[in-house]
């Protein structure tokens, strides 16, 4: 499963790339707003620490606004994926974009009907939102299952489900149990995923006995 951190921090961005931990990153208008500066200095930067496929947004939400921004937006990099909301017009967008091989993520996808209508129009990711279902008393989860079977029952679609509003380590652990291709992720939860508590406790009782030790032997050296 690929883990794309999803946030235009670029702190947070080269932090975890220098851990080898992201095979791209997920962006979003409240996301890169919440950022300030320059957008386009942000985008740009985005997609030279990135390698992986970098999801910029739209924020056009007729065809031609789309398209216009999308072309600016690949301009960034070759690497830049477009993203663009699941509408009609959103639809008419990704289809034109991958027809001339330019890779569309469709975002905001809340219903297993919503992905297969974007893989039907060629998208290279589908972006369940997990979390928005939750808080609104439906499980998240069940949406990515029902989107894993409809694609596994047509191997024609070479769309990926990239899991998206995702809220805590749990949401990871059962997206990869189901076999989603990507999770995006909050920098919070990236950090929370590295941590236990007897990871902790063990190394501070290995430092605590090695210190024990090294007060008899103070020459030794690892
Ligand atoms: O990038 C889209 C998605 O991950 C947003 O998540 O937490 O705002 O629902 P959230």
């Amino acid at each position: 499963m690929k883990i794309f951190l999803d946030t235009a921090n670029l702190d947070s961005i080269r932090k975890y790339n220098d851990m080898g931990l992201l095979d791209g990153i997920t962006t979003n208008p409240s996301l890169m707003s919440k950022e300030g500066g320059n957008p386009k200095n942000v985008m740009e930067e985005i997609t030279k620490i990135i390698e992986g496929d970098v999801s910029l947004e739209v924020v056009s939400t007729e065809y031609s606004g789309m398209m216009d921004e999308g072309k600016r937006l690949r301009e960034y990099g070759d690497n830049v994926v477009v993203k663009v909301p699941m509408t009609p017009d959103g639809l008419k967008a990704c289809k034109s974009f991958s027809s001339d091989g330019i890779p569309v993520n469709v975002t905001l996808i809340f219903s297993a009907n919503q992905a297969l209508l974007a893989a039907k129009s060629g998208a290279r990711y589908v972006s369940p939102f997990i979390g928005r279902l939750d808080d609104v008393g439906q499980d998240g989860m069940n949406l990515i299952k029902d989107i894993k079977q409809i694609f596994d029952n047509y191997p024609q679609f070479k769309t990926q489900i990239l899991v998206a509003s995702i809220r805590h380590p749990v949401h990871v652990v059962d997206a990869a149990k189901i076999g989603a291709d990507v999770v995006t992720l909050p920098p919070a939860v990236l950090d929370k995923m590295m941590k236990h508590p007897l990871t902790k406790i063990g190394l501070e009782n290995f430092l605590a006995d090695w210190e024990k030790f090294k007060a008899t032997n103070p020459d030794v050296k690892i």
